[in-house]
């Protein structure tokens, strides 16, 4: 089972660091996405039981610290410990790279790591494949569509509940690009 105390610890760790930020194209606090990538995650692993509950629900909740936020993965190590900070970090964009090179580069960085990390990646993007932010353009939304596949494509095989749900959510996206 899993561990409601280390739960809230981490959520209150995430709410904290991320306390300035909203939901894109809203004014709504970012832990609503965080809780939903968590509870997204830690479904597809309560299906298949065989994954760590504890480490996906952390890196659920830390997946964009690094990246959005002031805390660094030392920061993450200290807290945590070294093994959800390593995912925490793959789940990281590196921001040194030409922009079209970061989720592939952040991808195969996932697949060095367990497939706890790559459940977080498939759920937060199942999130994501809510309505988008009504400015975004059509052509933004169907890129958003193609990296969601390629998201499935290179990450998946691991567990077939979230990968179902991510796959549904890949075709209902659709439903915004239409003209
Ligand atoms: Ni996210």
């Amino acid at each position: 089972m899993w561990n409601p105390d280390l739960y809230q610890k981490t959520l209150s760790f995430a709410n904290r660091a991320h306390r300035k930020q909203q939901l894109p194209g809203s004014d709504l606090p970012y832990v609503a996405h965080l809780c939903n990538v968590c509870m997204e995650a830690v479904h597809a692993v309560l299906q298949s039981g065989t994954e760590d509950i504890d480490l996906t629900m952390q890196c659920a909740l830390l997946h964009d610290t690094i990246e959005d936020t002031e805390i660094t993965y030392e920061d993450v190590v200290k807290a945590f410990g070294a093994r959800v900070a390593d995912g925490v970090l793959a789940l990281t964009k590196n921001e040194a790279l030409e922009k079209p090179d970061r989720m592939p580069d952040s991808l195969q960085r996932i697949l060095q790591q367990s497939s706890e990390v790559r459940i977080v990646k498939m759920a937060d993007r199942i999130n994501n494949l809510s309505e988008p932010p009504h400015y975004w353009t059509k052509e933004k939304r169907m890129k958003y569509q193609t990296e969601a596949r390629l998201i499935l494509d290179t990450l998946g095989g691991v567990n077939p509940f979230v990968e179902r749900r991510l796959s549904h959510r890949i075709e209902q996206y659709s439903q915004y690009i239409k003209d």
